[in-house]
């Protein structure tokens, strides 16, 4: 039933959409459709909240496990009491102070949304995306919407509506092509439904702002690892590697002359194997890579800038065909703590410049 839909695509002005093309994609929510449009960190995939078939349907495109719930997106904050079972201090301070922007909160269900959208969780995620087609999207649409990232489960967000095309086109139906998504990384994911806020997953409001706001924060254990996590997660989109491109990645940390000289080596190695060998790198080394397909992301001193380019450099990988991927990492600061949190998320290995080379 979801492959072979006849996908409709609109191009929209992502300052001020065409009212009639948002009445009639609200609508399409409404009535229990899918619609992928643009946020101002990644597009989405939305339906309504409260249709537990058409959340279904979700999960179904995109081929993603079952136990991982969904964030619900709202366009306007009296919404959230209708939602969970209450509002501490805390959360409605973040909101008020971050909302609309690239912050889900996670709180107490209150029982209203479809049972899928929390898969099982007595939780449920809120965020206000801070995008005027997003926005004018779920206020048409006169519900919650429920849209997880508009990409094939396991593949990295889609930051265009190319991208979404790309995995989704026949799935779903119909996509707003708003232009490039803003951020390139996913929301910060925080749990508010306990005492102290838990960060689960970095994203566009870094650490320090949440805690200039709700006095503390701690990072879910998850968070220091990296890698994939085994035993219960307190998020469990946490558990499944993400992000992925088809071809296996190689992260690098360390310093930065460190990184350089280690890819240089590895591109030779991949070279003599006969491998076509792709490089992820700062616009500022991109020359020093000869040997490989290099695609740059981002300036060093600009991780927002490497956040914005990241996935579509991860899937222009994939376009290139390249048997393997070395990927400079970042500091681990501001936007580069969701950069890394990605990159780790993404890599097969991981390699750290500062242990010696055998
Ligand atoms: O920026 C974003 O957040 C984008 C745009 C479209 O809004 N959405 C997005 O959704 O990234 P998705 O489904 O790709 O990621 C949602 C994350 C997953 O890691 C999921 O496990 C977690 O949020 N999550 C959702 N509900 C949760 C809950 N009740 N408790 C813990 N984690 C939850
Ligand atoms: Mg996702």
């Amino acid at each position: 039933m979801i492959d072979g839909k006849k996908t409709i695509y609109w191009h929209v002005d992502a300052a001020k959409p065409d009212p009639e093309i948002i009445r009639e994609t609200g609508a399409i929510i409404r009535r229990g459709g899918l619609v992928a449009f643009p946020t101002e960190t990644v597009y989405g995939l939305g339906a309504s909240a409260l249709d537990d078939g058409a959340v279904a349907d979700i999960f179904r495109a995109k081929g993603r496990p079952q136990d991982n719930p969904l964030i619900v997106h709202l366009a306007d904050l009296d919404r959230v009491w209708g939602l969970v079972v209450d509002v501490p201090p805390a959360a409605l301070a973040l909101m008020e102070k971050f909302w609309p922007g690239p912050l889900t909160v996670i709180l107490k269900d209150g029982g209203v949304v479809a049972p899928r959208v929390r898969a099982g969780l007595d939780t449920v995620a809120l965020r206000m995306p801070d995008h005027p087609v997003a926005l004018a999207l779920i206020r048409a649409a006169g519900v919650p919407v429920a849209a997880p990232s508009a990409n094939l489960s396991g593949r990295p967000s889609p930051t265009t509506a190319e991208h979404v095309k790309a995995d989704l086109d026949g799935r779903i139906d119909a996509l707003l092509d708003g232009g490039p998504a803003g951020l390139g990384v996913e929301s910060t994911v925080l749990d508010l439904s306990g005492g102290i806020p838990i960060l689960l997953r970095p994203g566009g409001i870094t650490p320090g702002q949440i805690k200039s706001v709700a006095g503390e924060i701690i990072l879910d254990p998850s968070l220091e690892s990296g890698g994939p996590v085994s035993g219960r997660p307190r998020s469990p989109g946490m558990k499944y590697r993400h992000y992925a491109p088809s071809a296996p990645l190689v992260l690098l940390e360390g310093s930065p002359a460190g990184m350089i000289k280690e890819i240089r080596l590895l591109i030779e190695e991949a070279v003599i194997r006969g491998d076509r060998v792709g490089v992820i790198c700062r616009e500022e080394n991109a020359a020093l890579y000869p040997g490989a397909v290099v695609v740059p992301a981002g300036m060093a001193d600009n991780p927002a800038g490497v956040a914005a380019e990241l996935y579509g450099a991860l899937r222009r990988m994939d376009l290139l065909g390249v048997d393997l991927i070395l990927a400079e990492g970042v500091e681990p600061l501001g936007m580069g703590l969701a950069v890394v949190n990605r990159l780790r998320r993404a890599a097969v290995k991981i390699v750290n410049i500062g242990a010696a080379r055998e």
